[in-house]
């Protein structure tokens, strides 16, 4: 099988102003131009995806950080997915632990977002993660598997084939504190035995798998060197662009 191409990912979450997401992308364009080896995504905050896209080039996809489960009418606040379309998104992230603890969405909400996402033709990331609670608890890889079967409820194999799942433990976002390339490693072979038990292990075996949580310029080729993890979900180092490029860097040479 072909190896799997390495995937770093921006989240931008609910920062940067225009001026300086439009400065970002276009440094984040440059590097990834550089590195046609890795797929390089940025997250921008809604109000600026449109203007991110014109500014930076092919080799950055632009991607969303949510969107709607429903497809369109009375929903205030939201976004479709047809909308992202309409202005070139081509990926979104799917459950990020901000939404699933912050905001209440649950596994059924993600499902069918999942749904849309697919139908749209929009590449879905399908972000999972354990808190501290369900860590020391022993329980963290009950809980990815759980999160993972509760948001693919229903969809076949052959739709959910350009999958990428982000395994984000909730402790390491945004903490500074990283899983250890072992523990991250032990967490992605979780994710490939229930996409195997779910589908098959061709699936599971292609499937990219995302690591996020304090991924930064320093520990990010350690954590890439582990056989599992295909790229990373970066947080506040995708802000900094010298950072997001070292990251990158590393993705290139795993
Ligand atoms: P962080 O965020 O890199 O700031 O920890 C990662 C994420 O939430 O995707």
């Amino acid at each position: 099988m072909a190896p799997r191409r390495p995937i770093i990912g921006g989240n931008w979450k609910m920062n940067l102003t225009r001026a300086e997401g439009l400065a970002l992308a276009a440094a984040v364009g440059d590097v990834a131009s550089a590195y046609p080896r890795v797929e390089v995504a940025v997250f921008p905050p809604f109000p600026y995806l449109d203007a991110v896209r014109a500014e930076t080039t092919p080799a950055v996809a632009v991607g969303a950080q949510d969107c709607s489960a429903e497809a369109k009418g009375a929903f205030t606040g939201q976004v479709s997915v047809g909308m992202l379309v309409d202005i070139g998104v081509t990926s979104v992230l799917i459950g990020h632990s901000e939404r699933r603890h912050g905001l209440g969405e649950t596994d059924a909400i993600l499902c069918r977002k999942l749904a849309r996402a697919v139908d749209g033709g929009v590449l879905p990331v399908l972000c999972v993660g354990e808190t501290l609670a369900e860590r020391d608890a022993g329980r963290a890889h009950e809980v990815i598997a759980t999160q993972l079967r509760g948001a693919l409820d229903g969809h076949s194999e052959a739709s959910m084939s350009q999958l990428v799942i982000a395994y984000e433990p909730v402790w390491a976002i945004g903490t500074g504190r990283t899983a250890t390339p072992a523990d991250a490693a032990e967490a992605h072979r979780t994710v490939r035995r229930t996409l195997q038990d779910l589908y098959s292990a061709r699936f599971a075996e292609k499937a990219r798998v995302m690591y996020g949580g304090s991924v930064n310029a320093r520990n990010a080729a350690e954590l890439f060197a582990q056989e599992d993890i295909d790229g990373g979900l970066v947080g506040g180092a995708s802000l900094i662009a010298s950072d997001f490029a070292a990251i990158i860097a590393a993705a290139a040479g795993r």
